[in-house]
């Protein structure tokens, strides 16, 4: 039997974002720039809301030894679960830089989603992503299950 899925998003230029998202990503605008990325130049920010009400940045940890570096929303992610444990994510923010200096459509990476996806899972609530492309497009997903549907589960 033939089935199908239906994957929601919004796409709208970030002025007519709320004001929540709206400074969640500039927080993660913010973060991109202090990205230490010295072998790609491809500078990533995102900016984590806990349930708490706290805002945790994260950017991309380049490594010479290159698998041992770290995605900008994993590194968010982890800061915020080991600083904040068993509070709930609400909304991750993230956006990209590209070595010439233009923002490039930036949207988690698959291990990103799956880590996204467990902390979506633990506290059942919907985590939202605001993943910037440019002023005119942002990206808003609801939840994960939208960017990562069948997400590995145990
Ligand atoms: N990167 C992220 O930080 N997030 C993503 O979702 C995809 C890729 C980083 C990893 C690496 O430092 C650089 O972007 C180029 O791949």
């Amino acid at each position: 039997m033939q089935k199908q899925l239906e994957i929601r998003y919004a796409e709208l230029p970030q002025s007519d974002l709320s004001a929540g998202d709206s400074e969640l990503l500039d927080a993660a605008r913010g973060a991109a720039l202090r990205a230490y990325a010295p072998y790609s130049h491809f500078r990533v920010g995102a900016a984590v809301r806990l349930a708490n009400g706290v805002v945790v940045e994260g950017n991309n940890q380049e490594n010479i030894a290159y698998p041992s570096g770290l995605c900008a929303e994993r590194t968010a992610l982890f800061a915020a679960s080991a600083a904040h444990p068993g509070v709930p994510v609400e909304a991750l923010a993230v956006i990209a830089i590209a070595p010439d200096g233009q923002y490039a459509a930036a949207l988690p990476c698959g291990a990103c989603r799956q880590v996204l996806s467990e902390y979506e899972s633990l506290h059942h609530k919907p985590i939202r992503t605001i993943a910037y492309c440019s002023e005119q497009c942002v990206r808003l997903f609801d939840s994960v299950a939208d960017l990562l549907p069948f997400a590995f589960n145990m």
